[in-house]
C-alpha cells in the first residue's frame, strides 16, 4: 500500500497468534495510526438522522482532527475539514443546524455556502486578491457516504469507495437492515484504555463465561459460536439460530422460559438488542400451547413477526443462511454491532485526542420503530464506572478495561496470546492496521 512508516520497529511486529503490548501502550504507535491509518480509512462520523435536513451538521473528531458533515441545500451530504481558511478557527462543534444555511466563522465572519464555496470575505478589498482565490479559500472536502443509517467519511480523496472498503463486512450485515432503525438511545463515554483494546473486549465471546457469568445460566453457549475472518480487517461471529438454547437448561427452566429470561435480562441490564415488543413476544410464546416440532425461537419469532405486521414495524427477514452470520459483526477499523431481529447494539471506538490510553466510546441502541420513524434523542455523556448509567452488562466489560490497561504495563508482560478459534478477529484487525503502516 505504501512505504513502511519510518517509526516502525520490530517491537511492534505481529506474530501468528501474538500481539506485542507496545501496539496498545506506545504513544509512537498511536502517532503512526493517526498519520497513516485514520487519514485514509472510511470511518463512522455519526448517525445519518443527525443530518437529515438542509443546514444540519455534525462534527466528528479523530485524534486532533475535526470534520464537519453537512447536509446541503441540494440534499447532498458533504464533509469538510473543520478549519477556517483564514486563521484556522474551528467553524462548528457538536451537532446542530447552521443559521441561515451558511457556515460562518466566529472569528472574522468569513462565510461559506453549505457546499463549501466561499460566499463572503469581510473587507475583501484589504487582502491580496491572490489570497482570496475562490479555490484557495474553499473549504477542504473529504469523501462522504452512508451505509446502515451511518455517515462515513474518508479524508483521503483517493481512497476506494466505501462500498468496496466495507463490502466484506456489510455482505453479512445488510440483511439486518440497520438503515431502517432509529436510535433508542445514544451514550458516549471515555474509557481508560487504548481504542483497539476497548474494541477487542467485544469482538470475541471467549470472555463471556468469566465476565458475564449470568449469560451461560441464561443459555448462552459460546462453544456454538462460529467465528469468521472476512478479510480487510473485518470479521464476525455467528450465533446459530438456536442461540445456544439447550432443551435441558442448567436452571431447570424449559426452553421457552429460558429464552424469555434471556431476553428480559438483556433488556433490563443492557437496554439494547431486545426491546419491550421482544419481551412481550417471548412471554406470549412461553404461554401458548406447544406445537409439534416448534422450538422456543420459532414460537418467539412467530409472535414477534405477527405483532410487527400489525404494528407497522419493518422487521428484516434474513434467510436461514444469512441468519447464521448474525451475531457480533466488526467493520474495520472501529465499528462493532450485535444485531438481533429489528434491533441492534452498536459500538464505535476511537482514540481520545492524542492519548493512547483513552478511548472515546459510543454506544447506540437501535431499533425499528413503527412506521419507520426516526425519533429525536439526546446524546448522553456517561461515566463507565457507574452501572446505573451504562447498565450492568457493559459495566462488567468496562470494569476489565482499567485492569487490562494497568496490567499490560507490567514489566513481566509481553503481549497478547490469542485463542486460535475465538480471538483471531483481533489479529485480523492488527494485520490490516499494519497494511496502512506499510508493513506486510
Ligand atoms: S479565522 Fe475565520 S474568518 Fe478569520
Ligand atoms: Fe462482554
Amino acid at each position: 500500500m505504501a512505504d513502511r512508516d519510518p517509526r516502525w520497529s520490530s517491537r511492534y511486529a505481529l506474530e501468528k497468534s501474538f500481539i506485542p503490548k507496545d501496539r496498545y501502550l506506545s504513544r509512537e504507535f498511536l502517532e503512526m495510526e493517526l498519520d497513516r491509518l485514520w487519514p485514509r480509512v472510511w470511518q463512522i462520523a455519526g448517525r445519518a438522522d443527525r443530518v437529515a435536513q438542509p443546514g444540519d451538521y455534525l462534527e466528528y473528531t479523530i485524534g486532533d482532527q475535526s470534520i464537519l458533515v453537512v447536509h446541503g441545500e441540494d440534499g447532498q451530504l458533504r464533509a469538510f475539514h473543520n478549519a477556517c481558511r483564514h486563521r484556522g478557527t474551528r467553524l462548528a462543534s457538536g451537532a446542530g443546524c447552521f443559521e441561515g444555511r451558511r457556515i460562518r466563522c466566529p472569528f472574522h465572519g468569513w462565510t461559506w455556502g453549505l457546499d463549501g464555496a466561499s460566499e463572503r470575505v469581510y473587507l475583501a478589498e484589504e487582502f491580496d486578491p491572490a489570497a482570496l482565490d475562490p479555490e484557495r479559500i474553499r473549504l477542504r472536502e473529504c469523501q462522504v457516504d452512508t451505509w446502515g443509517g451511518f455517515v462515513f467519511i474518508n479524508m483521503d480523496p483517493d481512497a476506494p469507495p466505501l462500498e468496496q472498503a466495507i463490502g466484506p463486512a456489510t455482505r453479512w450485515l445488510d440483511p439486518v437492515r440497520l438503515d431502517q432503525m432509529g436510535v433508542l438511545w445514544h451514550k458516549q463515554m471515555i474509557l481508560p484504555i487504548n481504542w483497539k483494546a476497548a474494541l477487542e473486549a467485544f469482538t470475541e465471546s471467549y470472555h463471556v463465561p468469566a465476565t458475564h457469568p449470568e449469560y451461560p445460566r441464561l443459555g448462552t453457549d459460546i462453544s456454538r459460536f462460529l467465528y469468521h475472518i472476512d478479510g480487510a480487517g473485518h470479521s464476525h461471529y455467528g450465533v446459530p439460530y438456536s442461540q445456544g438454547m439447550e432443551p435441558e437448561s442448567p436452571t431447570g427452566l424449559d426452553e421457552r422460559e429460558l429464552l424469555q429470561s434471556y431476553i428480559s435480562y438483556t433488556i433490563d441490564e443492557i437496554g439494547a438488542m431486545y426491546v419491550e415488543r421482544d419481551r412481550e413476544a417471548a412471554t406470549r410464546a412461553a404461554a401458548r400451547p406447544r406445537r409439534e416440532g416448534e422450538g422456543a425461537i420459532d414460537a418467539y419469532m412467530d409472535e414477534l413477526y405477527t405483532h410487527a405486521a400489525s404494528a407497522d414495524i419493518a422487521l428484516p427477514a434474513p434467510t436461514p443462511e444469512q441468519a447464521e452470520h448474525i451475531g457480533g459483526n466488526f467493520i474495520f477499523p472501529h465499528f462493532f454491532t450485535l444485531p438481533t431481529v429489528g434491533n441492534a447494539l452498536a459500538y464505535r471506538s476511537r482514540p481520545h485526542g492524542l492519548n493512547p490510553d483513552e478511548t472515546l466510546w459510543d454506544v447506540w441502541s437501535l431499533t425499528a420503530f413503527p412506521g419507520g420513524e426516526m425519533p429525536d434523542y439526546e446524546t448522553r455523556q456517561v461515566d463507565w464506572r457507574d452501572p446505573a448509567q451504562v447498565g450492568r452488562v457493559l459495566h462488567q466489560d468496562f470494569s476489565n478495561m482499567l485492569e487490562v490497561s494497568a496490567g499490560m504495563r507490567s514489566r513481566s508482560y509481553e503481549g497478547v496470546h490469542l485463542n486460535l478459534r475465538q480471538e483471531m478477529a483481533l489479529w485480523e484487525m492488527h494485520r490490516e492496521i499494519d497494511r496502512y503502516l506499510g508493513v506486510d
